[in-house]
């Protein structure tokens, strides 16, 4: 087992990242402040660690809270389904929540953590990819809204990571793909070095080579706890972790949440960053060429969906997180490894990358 801490003071806490750490079940508990925990899953992880969690927490009269699968789900209405089962069950403020499951389930039961009875303990065990190389580390937590990806949450961190690399094995091949979208962006915001190495890579990490797999993890999680334990709140670095964000939850919220993975989206959307960037002339296009092909290489979309039209991609890109006094701030690429945040670009260059980088309608 291989341990990584993300510094944040008296809130700092360890990413375990492991084969075989369900089975370990003194990382979780030794997180856990009280007697009881609910662990809140969805119907797809269920039937498949729900089991093996639950032998291992017998001790603390483990409540079970299971959501439906799908981004679709991640909404306030099911949310209160967390709230509806922790009061039915009395639990009370020392409860510990434990997400099991990809970044839907979370996002969902952190914010559901944060705002039970003001805030209760909570620890992440990610099982998809992309929740073991980002969304599971740094406190960032919510739940869709129609108008807007992930625009109702809170900032609230886990007391412990927990990433058993052995769930990789049941996540279908579309969702590891999704997860290494996440992987490729630390690659291109601040780790040239990672983005050669996956360039050599891309095979294993495709045929679920352990090795590949858990250094490709680890080193995601290092450049996101680095960032984190920088800039917290995102007040200003912690944004380039959003590199093709702005465009990838346009087309998510544009298209229906669920019918484009969040990392099938946040891949097309980097490329459309990278396509921008080369005509700030920041980026020269052979690198934007690179990041194209190994996006593609990881069965990835490179180009936005082409039923999307621009005016309409323009008008859901302004309803981010980033927009500030009513300006659209964009995490572009200074160079392939380094990302930069500005709201400094002309708008026609925007529009040209909207008209270029979709598919025929
Ligand atoms: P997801 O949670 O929907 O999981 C993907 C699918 O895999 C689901 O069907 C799930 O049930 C299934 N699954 C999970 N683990 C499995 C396993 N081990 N074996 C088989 N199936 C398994 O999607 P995701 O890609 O994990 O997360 C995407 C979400 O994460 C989005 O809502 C996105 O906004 C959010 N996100 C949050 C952050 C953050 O910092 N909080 C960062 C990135 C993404
Ligand atoms: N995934 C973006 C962030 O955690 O800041």
């Amino acid at each position: 087992m291989k341990t990584l801490q993300v510094d944040l003071g008296e809130r700092s806490y360890p990413i375990y990242i492991g084969a075989g750490l369900l089975d370990r079940a003194e990382c979780l508990t030794r997180h856990v402040p009280a007697s009881r925990i609910a662990i809140v899953t969805n119907e797809t992880v269920a039937p498949l660690y729900l089991a093996k969690l639950r032998a291992h927490v017998a001790s603390f009269q483990p409540l079970e809270v299971i959501l439906p699968d799908g981004e679709q789900y991640k909404t306030l209405e099911v949310l209160n389904r967390i709230f509806d089962a922790l009061l039915a069950a009395r639990c009370d403020r020392r409860t510990t929540l434990v997400a099991l499951g990809g970044g839907v389930i979370g996002d969902m039961a952190g914010f559901a953590a944060a705002c039970y009875q003001r805030g209760v303990p909570f620890i992440q065990v990610p099982t998809t990819l992309l929740g073991q190389v980002d969304s599971s580390v740094g406190g960032k937590t919510g739940v869709n809204h129609p108008l807007g990806k992930n625009m109702i949450g809170a900032f609230y961190q886990p007391r412990a990571v927990i990433i058993d690399t052995d769930t990789l094995k049941t996540l279908p091949d579309r969702e590891l793909s999704a997860g290494l979208a996440e992987v490729i962006k630390y690659g291109l915001i601040r780790d040239p070095e990672f983005f050669t190495w996956l360039e050599s890579n891309m095979d294993k990490l495709l045929a679920r080579d352990t090795e590949a797999l858990s250094f490709a993890i680890h080193r995601s999680c290092r450049n996101k706890a680095e960032v984190v334990a920088a800039d917290e709140r995102e007040s200003g670095v912690r944004a380039i972790l959003n590199l093709g964000h702005t465009f990838g939850h346009a087309i998510e919220t544009g298209l229906g949440y669920g019918s484009w993975l969040h990392g099938e989206a946040i891949a097309a959307g980097m490329v459309m960053a990278a396509d921008l960037s080369q005509r700030l002339r920041w980026l020269p296009a052979a690198d934007v060429t690179r990041i194209e092909k190994l996006i593609l290489r990881a069965r990835l979309p490179v180009r936005a969906p082409g039923t999307l039209a621009p005016a309409r991609f323009l008008e859901l890109m302004a309803v981010d997180k980033k927009v500030m006094d009513g300006r659209l701030r964009l995490v572009l690429l200074k160079r392939l490894g380094e990302a930069v945040v500005t709201a400094d670009y002309p708008r026609a260059q925007l529009e040209a990358t909207l008209a270029s980088r979709r598919e025929a309608a």
